[in-house]
């Protein structure tokens, strides 16, 4: 049985004994990296960087939050627009292990120039158990290389360390509760970012469609939620599938997009069922999605397949 306070004892001395100097965190705001920055700072104080960059693959609003969120833990930060930069390198991108190498490669070039300037020989990663398995760290194939760890170039220079690197999602939680972080219930994002919610090449354009409509999944899905129509998901976001269908607006022929959402319960990620969402549900989050989106999107589908076969992400 996993011991929360037990590991948090464990595991601060072991990171003051590593790291003799300054580390670097990637700071994304989500469970994962949130406990692991709070952590480290425990152990080590203002040596610790935390470092968020915005990809311009975060959702909306989430920037500024994560922001605000790095301020309430009092954590020594750098905020880095990187937006451009990651469009451009994206350009006519369309496979989904190539958008995950290039993003996940230039996260470590982008945190290699601040560790230059802040001459840190650490690198902090919130890598949890699932990452590196389905990475093909184990003796299982890679289903995917898996943001903070394919993305690593073979001569990166900085040292590395994973406190989470044996812990699965609920554990990570856990030890979120005990360090009474605000971040523990908050649903997983994935380190590519909303680049692997849009099939296809994901331009700045189609990222705002997904953008646009991650949001209204989240806050109808959370509205449902607190008013008891249904059980929250583990998992719960739209997906921008740039196949063109049919339809009409008005009197007026459309050729627009088609989003599906996806919704799924799960325990540590590994395997997930899909979630029953209620038609009603269901029916709100479609019209609000097209009415916002009127000439780009005109078909919603729902997404029923469990894990396996598919996997949570659809890239
Ligand atoms: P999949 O799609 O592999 O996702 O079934 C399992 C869980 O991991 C999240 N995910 C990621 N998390 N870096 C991350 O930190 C990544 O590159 C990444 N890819 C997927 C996904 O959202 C789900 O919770």
């Amino acid at each position: 049985m996993f011991n929360a306070e037990k590991f948090i004892e464990k595991t601060i001395p072991n990171l003051q004994k590593d790291i003799q100097r300054k580390a670097l965190i990637a700071f994304s705001g989500g469970v994962d990296s949130t406990v692991c920055a709070a952590l480290v700072n425990k152990a080590i104080g203002d040596r610790l960087i935390a470092v968020h960059v915005n990809t311009g693959y975060m959702r909306k609003n989430e920037p500024e939050q994560v922001k605000q969120m790095m301020e309430d833990l009092s954590l020594n930060y750098r905020f880095v627009d990187a937006s451009k930069e990651y469009y451009a390198a994206l350009k006519g991108v369309e496979d989904p292990e190539k958008k995950r190498k290039i993003i996940g490669e230039k996260f470590i070039r982008i945190f290699e120039k601040v560790a230059r300037e802040e001459k840190v020989d650490y690198l902090v990663q919130g890598t949890i158990a699932p990452d590196w398995i389905e990475s093909g760290g184990g003796l299982r194939d890679t289903i995917k290389s898996h943001h903070n760890v394919g993305g690593l170039p073979k001569d990166m220079k900085l040292k590395l360390a994973e406190p989470l690197r044996d812990l699965y999602k609920d554990e990570v939680r856990k030890v979120a509760r005990v360090l009474h972080l605000k971040v523990s219930e908050r649903q997983p994002f994935p380190g590519p970012g909303l680049a692997i919610r849009i099939i296809g090449e994901p331009t700045p354009e189609r990222t705002e469609l997904v953008r646009e409509a991650c949001d209204i999944v989240e806050k109808e899905i959370e509205r449902a939620s607190e008013q008891g129509l249904m059980e929250r998901p583990w998992q719960y976001f739209a997906v921008l599938i740039p196949i063109k269908t049919v339809g009409v607006h008005g009197d007026k022929r459309a050729y627009g997009n088609t989003i599906a959402i996806r919704a799924v319960q799960s325990v540590d990620a590994m395997t997930c069922h899909y979630s029953t969402i209620p038609h009603e549900v269901l029916d709100t989050i479609s019209t609000k999605i097209t009415n916002t989106m009127k000439e780009k999107v005109n078909r919603i589908v729902y997404d029923v397949t469990n894990k396996p076969p598919g996997t949570v992400e659809w890239e």
